[in-house]
C-alpha cells in the first residue's frame, strides 16, 4: 500500500469512528421523546461576591426559557467543609462546575447532605425553573408556570436523575457563584473543547456590599473566606473580597484576546439604572434572545410591579433607589474605612470616594463612575 492510500484509510476510518459518538451523542440527546437539543451547548458561568446582585442576574437567566440555570452550586460544597479554605474548596468546585456544565450529577450527589437522591437536598433547587418543570418536574401544578414556592413544595421528590435528563434537553448551562475568588482555577475549563465557556462578572460599589452585608448571617462562608474565626472579620473579609475582583479582571486581560472575548464586566449599578438595556447585552453575550415577555417581566421586576418577591429577589424595588441606599446606612467612619480596603477596586470599578459627611448624603452627587468616564473596563465591556 502506498503512503497515500494509508493516509485514505486512517482519514476514512477517524472519520467514521466521529461520525459513530456523534450518532451516540444524538441518541443520548434523543432519550426524552419531546426535549430535543440540537445546537451545541453555551456554558456561562456568573462570578460575583456576596450580596453583589448576583442572584437577580442570575434570574434574568432562569426566568429565560432556553437556559438551564443553577444557584450556588457551590454551597454544598462550602457547607461540607466548613474548616476548610476558599482557597482549598476552589478545586472541588472548579471539578463540579465542570461536571454539571456537562450534564453530569454525580459529583453533586456526593456533595450534598442526605443520601443524594432527591434534588430537594439541595437547599436552593426551587431557585431553579428548569428543575421545576418537566422533565425534572411533571406536578401538575408545574404546567401553570414556574413560582418558587409551589416548586420546593410539589417538586420535592424529584431524583438527581431527572435533574440530569433536564440539564440535557438546554443548549444554555448557566450558573453563578460567589466563591471563586482566584480567576486561575478556572482556566483548565477554557481547554475543554466540550465547553463553550463564557464569564460573566458582576461587581458592585463595596460601600454598598458592606450595607448589605449587615441584615445576612456570612459567618460561616466568612470563615471559609479568611480561614479563622477571629472576632472582627468583617473588614478583613471586604478587603480579600476587593482584591479578588481585581485580580479576577485582572488575570483575564493578562491572558489576553481569547480571554477577553470570553468576558463581560458587569457594573450592578449599570444594571440597576438600565435593567433592560443591560440585560440585552448579557443576553447577547450569552448566545440568548430577549422576548417581549422577558422583557416586561424585568421592567415589572425593577420597578416594584410584582409583589409577594421572595428576599431572593431584592430588586422588585424601586431599583436605581436601591443602590444609593449606602449612603444613609453606613456612617461616615464606616464608609472611610471600606474605601481604604477597597481603594483598587474602587479605582478600578468606577467607584469614587466621599470626601465629607455632606457629600456622602448629598444624593445629587453621583459616586458611580459612568461607564465611558472609566478607564480601562469601559473599552471593551461597556459603551
Ligand atoms: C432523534 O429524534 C428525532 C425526532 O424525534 C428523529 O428524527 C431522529 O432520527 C432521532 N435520532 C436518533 C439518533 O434516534
Ligand atoms: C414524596 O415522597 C414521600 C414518600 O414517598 C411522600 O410521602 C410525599 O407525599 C411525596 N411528596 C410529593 C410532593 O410528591
Ligand atoms: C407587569 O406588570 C403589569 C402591570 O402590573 C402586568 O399587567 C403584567 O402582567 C406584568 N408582566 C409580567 C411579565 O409580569
Ligand atoms: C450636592 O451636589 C451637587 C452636585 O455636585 C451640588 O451642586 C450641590 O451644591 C450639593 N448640595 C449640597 C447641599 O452640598
Amino acid at each position: 500500500m502506498s503512503i497515500r492510500s494509508v493516509f485514505c484509510f486512517c482519514l476514512l476510518f477517524l472519520i467514521v469512528v466521529f461520525s459513530y459518538q456523534f450518532y451516540q451523542v444524538s441518541l443520548v440527546s434523543n432519550s426524552s421523546k419531546s426535549y430535543v437539543r440540537t445546537k451545541a451547548p453555551i456554558h456561562v458561568l456568573i462570578l460575583s461576591s456576596w450580596r453583589s446582585g448576583s442572584s437577580f442576574i442570575g434570574q434574568i437567566f432562569n426566568h429565560h426559557p432556553d437556559v438551564f440555570y443553577l444557584f450556588e452550586p457551590g454551597h454544598p460544597i462550602w457547607m461540607r467543609f466548613k474548616k476548610e479554605a476558599a482557597e482549598l474548596l476552589h478545586y472541588p468546585l472548579r471539578d463540579l462546575i465542570h461536571s454539571l456544565f456537562t450534564c453530569d450529577v454525580t459529583p453533586l450527589q456526593q456533595y450534598v447532605p442526605g443520601d443524594g437522591k432527591y434534588i430537594s437536598s439541595m437547599s436552593f433547587f426551587a431557585e431553579s425553573r428548569a428543575l421545576c418543570s418537566p422533565p425534572s418536574c411533571s406536578h401538575p401544578s408545574t404546567s401553570e408556570g414556574y413560582e418558587r414556592s409551589k416548586c420546593s413544595k410539589h417538586c420535592r421528590n424529584s431524583t438527581f436523575d431527572k435533574m440530569a435528563e433536564a440539564c440535557n434537553t438546554y443548549d444554555h448551562r448557566v450558573m453563578k457563584t460567589v466563591r471563586i475568588l482566584d480567576f486561575s482555577v478556572l482556566l483548565p475549563l477554557f481547554q475543554d473543547p466540550a465547553l463553550d465557556l463564557r464569564i460573566i462578572h458582576l461587581v458592585r460599589d463595596p460601600r454598598a456590599i458592606v450595607s448589605s452585608r449587615r441584615s445576612f448571617s456570612l459567618d460561616i462562608d466568612d470563615q471559609i473566606v479568611l480561614k479563622q474565626h477571629d472576632k472582627d472579620t468583617k473588614g478583613p473579609v471586604m478587603a480579600k473580597i476587593c482584591r479578588a475582583q481585581v485580580n479576577i479582571y485582572r488575570m483575564v486581560k493578562a491572558v489576553g484576546d481569547y480571554l477577553e472575548r470570553r468576558y463581560l464586566l458587569i457594573r450592578h449599578e449599570d444594571l440597576s439604572m438600565e435593567p433592560i438595556v443591560c440585560t440585552k447585552k448579557i443576553y447577547e453575550f450569552s448566545g440568548l434572545k430577549m422576548t417581549p415577555d422577558l422583557e416586561r417581566w424585568i421592567y415589572n421586576i425593577t420597578h416594584d410591579l410584582i409583589k409577594h418577591p421572595s428576599r431572593f429577589l431584592a430588586f422588585s424595588k424601586q431599583s436605581s433607589k436601591v443602590i444609593q441606599k449606602w449612603r444613609n446606612t453606613l456612617d461616615f467612619n464606616k464608609v472611610k474605612e471600606i474605601e481604604e480596603y477597597c481603594r483598587e477596586a474602587m479605582d478600578l470599578f468606577g467607584y469614587l470616594p466621599v470626601s465629607s459627611v455632606s457629600d456622602q448624603k448629598n444624593m445629587s452627587l453621583d459616586l458611580v463612575l459612568s461607564s465611558v468616564e472609566m478607564d480601562d473596563p469601559s473599552e471593551t465591556n461597556m459603551k
